[in-house]
C-alpha cells in the first residue's frame, strides 16, 4: 500500500449515536452503521472517522472514556466492530478510530485508583496539585465547560485538573507509564485492524509544569491555552507515539489542535519530523466568534475566510492540511457559510466545490452531503449537549435576553450536527423505530437520503462528482494553490497547478449575479468544465463570465 494513501482520501465522519439505530433504542449503533455502508461506498468515500464508541458514561458523549479496552454496549459489541472493519475493509473504506487521550472519564479505574491516595502505580497518572496557602485551587485556569479547571479532592488534600467537564481529569502525559499504558492501547486497536486515529485535543497534552496563572485579559473557559496548549514537550510525545506505534502501521492520523496557528501546525506535519499526519485547525472556525466566543451571531467575512484558508493552503507546502466545514462540535456548514433558505442547494454545492478541490484531505461530516441545516428547535430544553447547557447558564448569568441565548444557540450548539441523520420522510426519518436521543430536525421531511437519491441535482450527487474528480486529476492532490483575483468582494478563486494539469476554481458567495474577470492568460488556454452546480454553465472559460447566485465552476485545462 502507498504509505500516503491518505493524502487521496476522503474521509466520512460518522457520529455513532446519531446515524443509524439497528435495535430500536434510538441511539445510533454498530449494526447500524453496517447497513449504511454500501451509501457511503456509493458516495465514494474511502475512511470513515467514528466518534468515540468505548465505554462512556457519555457526559460529554464518549469523550470521556472510562475503559480504551471496552466498546459501549449501547453501540453493540466488540464482535460488531469486527464485523463492521471486515465489511468497510471489503468494500475498500477503511476505518479511523477517535483517540481521546489527554483525559479520561473519571471513572475510569485509573482515576478511580488515583484519587483515593497519592500513593500507589496509579498516584500520579493524573495532574494533581496543591491547595494554595488559603485553600484556593493551584491557579486561576478556567475550564473549556465553565467553572474552575481544578477540582478539590479531601481523599487527597489535593485539587486534579481538568481541561473539560470535572468527569474528565486530564492524564499526567509527564509520567512514561501513562504514555506507555496509551501506546499499548493503540497498538491493540491496530491489531484488531484499524487504519488510523483522529486525536482529540492532542495539542492540550503537554503542560507547563510551573501551572503559571493567566491574564485576566483572557476568555476564561480558554484561559489554560498559556500552560497547555502547544506545550513544552508535546512534539517530543508525538514523535515518540510515533516511534513507539504509529510508524509501524500503514495509518492516518490527525489531530485535533485548539489554539495552533500554521507555522505551529507545521511542526506536527512536516514527514521529515515523524508525528502526525495532519491536524484540525480552527482559524476559518474562529472567523465568526464574538464575545461569548463561538456562541456569537457574528457573521463571517468571505475575505478573512479567504485569507485564512489561502494561509493554510500554503504554509502547510511540506506538511499536508486536513480541509473540513464542519464537524460535532460544530453547527452546519450551509447555515454558516452559505444561505440555508432560497439557496441552499446551491451553495451547499458550492462551499463542497472550494473545499474539494484543495490541497489536502477533505472530511465530510455526516448529513453535509445532504446539504443539511441549523436545527430549528422550538425551546431551548431541547439541546442535550454539555457545552450548550453551561453557554445558556453562563449567558443567563451575564443577563443576555433570551432571545439572544436562542438565536446564538441555534446558530451555534453543537446539536445542530447531532440530531439524527434523516434516511427518509417518514416520522421517525428511517433512523429508528423507538424515540432518538436527540430530536429529531423538522426539516427531515424535505431534506432526507431518500429524496437526495432521487434527485440527480441533490448535493449528496454533487459530493459524490467531488469525491470521483479526486481520483481521475493528480492536479487535485498534488497541484500548486494560487489565489486569483484576491481582492474581488463577492468571489473567491483559485488555481491548482502541476507539471501537467491546471485547475480553475471559481465560487460565489453572492446572492446576486456578479461579474468575475478571468485573467487573460487563463483564457487563451484551451479549458473544459469539470463540475458546476448549474445545468448550464459555459463549456469554455471565458474572460468575463456573470457568476449566478452561489455558483461554482471547476474548470481544467492541459497547458
Ligand atoms: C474535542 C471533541 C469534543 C469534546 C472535547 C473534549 O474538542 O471534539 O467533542 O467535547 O474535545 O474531549
Ligand atoms: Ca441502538
Amino acid at each position: 500500500m502507498n504509505k500516503d494513501w491518505w493524502k487521496k482520501s476522503v474521509v466520512y465522519q460518522i457520529y455513532p449515536q446519531s446515524f443509524k439505530d439497528s435495535n430500536g433504542d434510538g441511539i445510533g449503533d454498530l449494526k447500524g452503521i453496517i447497513s449504511k455502508l454500501p451509501y457511503l461506498a456509493d458516495l465514494g468515500i474511502d475512511v470513515i472517522w467514528l466518534n468515540p464508541i468505548y465505554l462512556s458514561p457519555l457526559i460529554d458523549n464518549g469523550y470521556d472514556i472510562a475503559d480504551y479496552y471496552q466498546i459501549n454496549p449501547i453501540y453493540g459489541t466488540l464482535d460488531d466492530f469486527k464485523e463492521l472493519l471486515k465489511k468497510a475493509h471489503q468494500l475498500g473504506i477503511k476505518i479511523i478510530m477517535d483517540l481521546v487521550v489527554n483525559h479520561t472519564s473519571d471513572q475510569h479505574s485509573w482515576f478511580q485508583n488515583s484519587k483515593k491516595s497519592r500513593l500507589g502505580k496509579y498516584a500520579d497518572f493524573y495532574i494533581w496539585k496543591d491547595p494554595q496557602s488559603n485553600g484556593a485551587p493551584p491557579n486561576n485556569w478556567g475550564s473549556t465547560f465553565g467553572g474552575s479547571a481544578w477540582e478539590y479532592v479531601p481523599e487527597r488534600n489535593q485539587y486534579y485538573l481538568h481541561l473539560f467537564a470535572k468527569q474528565q481529569p486530564d492524564l499526567n502525559w509527564e509520567n512514561p507509564e501513562v504514555r506507555a499504558a496509551i501506546y499499548k492501547m493503540m497498538r491493540h486497536w491496530f491489531k484488531i485492524g484499524i487504519d488510523g486515529f483522529r486525536m482529540d485535543v492532542i495539542s492540550l497534552i503537554s503542560k507547563n509544569q510551573q501551572y503559571p496563572d493567566a491574564p485576566s485579559t483572557l476568555p476564561y473557559t480558554k484561559n489554560y491555552y498559556v500552560g497547555s496548549s502547544n506545550g513544552p514537550r508535546v512534539h517530543e510525545f508525538l514523535h515518540e507515539m510515533n516511534q513507539e506505534v504509529l510508524k509501524h502501521y500503514p495509518s492516518l492520523t490527525v489531530g485535533e489542535t485548539a489554539n495552533t496557528n500554521s507555522e505551529q501546525a507545521l511542526l506536527y506535519t512536516d514527514p521529515k519530523r515523524q508525528e502526525l499526519n495532519m491536524v484540525f485547525h480552527f482559524d476559518h472556525m474562529h472567523l465568526d466568534y464574538g464575545h461569548f466566543g463561538k456562541f456569537s451571531d457574528i457573521r463571517f467575512k468571505m475575505s478573512d475566510l479567504r485569507q485564512v484558508l489561502s494561509e493554510w493552503q500554503l504554509k502547510l507546502e511540506k506538511g499536508w492540511n486536513s480541509l473540513y466545514w464542519s464537524n460535532h462540535d460544530q453547527p452546519r456548514a450551509v447555515t454558516r457559510f452559505g444561505d440555508d433558505q432560497k439557496y441552499r442547494v446551491e451553495s451547499a454545492k458550492m462551499l463542497g466545490t472550494l473545499l474539494h478541490m484543495m490541497k489536502g484531505t477533505p472530511y465530510i461530516f455526516q448529513g453535509e452531503e445532504l446539504g443539511m441545516r441549523n436545527v430549528p428547535f422550538k425551546t431551548l430544553s431541547q439541546y442535550q449537549d454539555i457545552e450548550t447547557i453551561n453557554m445558556i447558564k453562563t449567558l443567563r448569568a451575564a443577563k443576555m435576553s433570551e432571545t439572544y441565548i436562542k438565536r446564538v444557540v441555534f446558530l451555534k450548539s453543537r446539536d445542530n450536527a447531532r440530531t439524527p441523520m434523516p434516511w427518509d420522510d417518514t416520522a421517525k426519518a428511517g433512523f429508528t423505530k423507538g424515540t432518538p436521543w436527540l430530536d429529531f430536525s423538522p426539516d427531515n421531511s424535505v431534506i432526507n437520503v431518500v429524496q437526495a437519491l432521487a434527485d440527480k441535482n441533490s448535493v449528496y450527487y454533487h459530493y459524490q462528482k467531488l469525491i470521483a474528480l479526486r481520483k481521475k486529476y493528480p492536479v487535485i492532490i498534488d497541484g500548486n494553490y494560487a489565489l486569483l483575483n484576491p481582492n474581488d468582494s463577492s468571489i473567491y478563486s483559485y488555481t491548482r497547478t502541476n507539471k501537467n494539469e491546471k485547475l480553475i476554481v471559481i465560487c460565489s458567495f453572492s446572492r446576486f449575479n456578479v461579474n468575475f474577470n478571468v485573467p487573460t492568460t487563463l483564457v487563451k488556454e484551451k479549458s473544459q468544465l469539470l463540475l458546476s452546480n448549474y445545468t448550464d454553465s459555459p463549456e469554455e472559460l471565458n474572460s468575463k463570465i456573470v457568476m449566478r447566485p452561489y455558483e461554482a465552476l471547476i474548470y481544467h485545462q492541459n497547458p
